[in-house]
């Protein structure tokens, strides 16, 4: 369910990075049913095959390597000639794993960057002749630790952080025709992201404790933040992140925190 009207993205075409499993799945599903035809992109062919399924009737869901900027842009061709050029274009790729930089190698770091990083870089500027202007929206999946500093999250921490500042950069850089903005979301249930963040018990509850709101986040309230960014309703927003992620982004309100006065 929707709080915006039936119908909202009749006719627009609407691409996501990513959008075959979790959050940016269930942002393309959001789209689709307020009337857009939904493109999608993974690694993984028969999950793509399967989110495009669980779109619905005429998605189409393709494998491509966001690293790979010939690969996506040539998704992003395909989708575009079956669908029209994007109305919106949203960049959720992402890789994650906790370790300490020590026990990072070069690679390791590099791969998350990549996908990250270098990933949004390419699916913005491999979209940007394919967007209808003026109107277009793009959307990063950014995350609080482009913010927060976290242990075991060096090059998520650094990769994240460069999408905040692309997002604003491309803003500027593309202005009157496009709108160019990142969704923040908190910590979001039954997704990979968590599954891998917050690995235990132990970790669940500490992680719990901490949100201002004592809940987590749904799939659904990032989908309408990404609808309500691309919608009329926004239109004059652009180059923001928006936290949607139950005040995590303000600091530690477990009750201990709150008692001893210590964020
Ligand atoms: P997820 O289910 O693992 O989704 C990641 C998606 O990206 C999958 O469709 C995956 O498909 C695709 N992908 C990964 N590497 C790719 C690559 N190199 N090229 C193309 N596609 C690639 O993750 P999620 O937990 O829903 O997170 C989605 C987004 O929200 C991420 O940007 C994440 O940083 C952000 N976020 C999540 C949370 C959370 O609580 N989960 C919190 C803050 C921010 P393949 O594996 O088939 O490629
Ligand atoms: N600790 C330390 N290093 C690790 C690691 C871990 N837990 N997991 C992977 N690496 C290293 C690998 O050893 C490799 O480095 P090396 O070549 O020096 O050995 C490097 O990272 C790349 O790993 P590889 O498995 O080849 O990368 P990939 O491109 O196949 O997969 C990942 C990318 C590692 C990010 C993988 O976890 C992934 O596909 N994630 C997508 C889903 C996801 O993370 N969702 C949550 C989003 S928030």
């Amino acid at each position: 369910m929707s709080a915006f009207r039936d119908g909202l993205f009749n006719g627009k075409s609407v691409f996501v990075a990513g959008g075959t499993s979790g959050i940016n799945l269930g942002i393309a599903q959001r789209f689709a049913a307020l009337g857009a035809k939904v493109g999608v992109i993974g690694r993984d062919p028969d999950r793509a095959a399967r989110a495009a399924a669980s779109i619905g009737e005429g998605a189409l869901g393709l494998s491509a390597d966001v690293r790979d900027y010939a690969a996506t842009r040539a998704a992003m061709e395909q989708v575009a000639a079956a669908h029209g050029a994007f109305d919106v274009v949203v960049s959720g790729a992402a890789g994650n794993f906790l370790a300490p930089a020590l026990n990072m190698s070069a690679n390791a770091f590099k791969t998350v960057v990549d996908i990250d990083l270098n990933g949004t870089f390419n699916v913005f500027r491999g979209a940007h002749d394919l967007l209808n202007k003026p109107g277009a929206s793009l959307i990063a999946i950014t995350a609080g630790q482009a913010i927060n500093a976290s242990p075991l999250q060096a090059h998520a921490c650094a990769a994240k952080a460069g999408i905040n500042q692309l997002v604003r950069v491309l803003a500027m850089e593309w202005g009157p025709d496009v709108r160019v903005n990142g969704i923040s979301p908190g910590p979001i249930e039954n997704t990979e992201g968590m599954a891998r963040l917050a690995p235990d018990a132990a970790s669940r509850a500490a992680y719990y404790e901490r949100i201002p709101m004592r809940r987590w986040g749904e799939i659904d309230e990032i989908a309408e933040a990404a609808v309500f960014l691309s919608s009329p309703s926004a239109g004059f927003i652009t180059g923001t992140i928006l936290d949607c992620d139950g005040g995590s982004q303000l600091g530690d309100a477990s009750r201990q925190s709150l008692e001893r006065g210590m964020g």
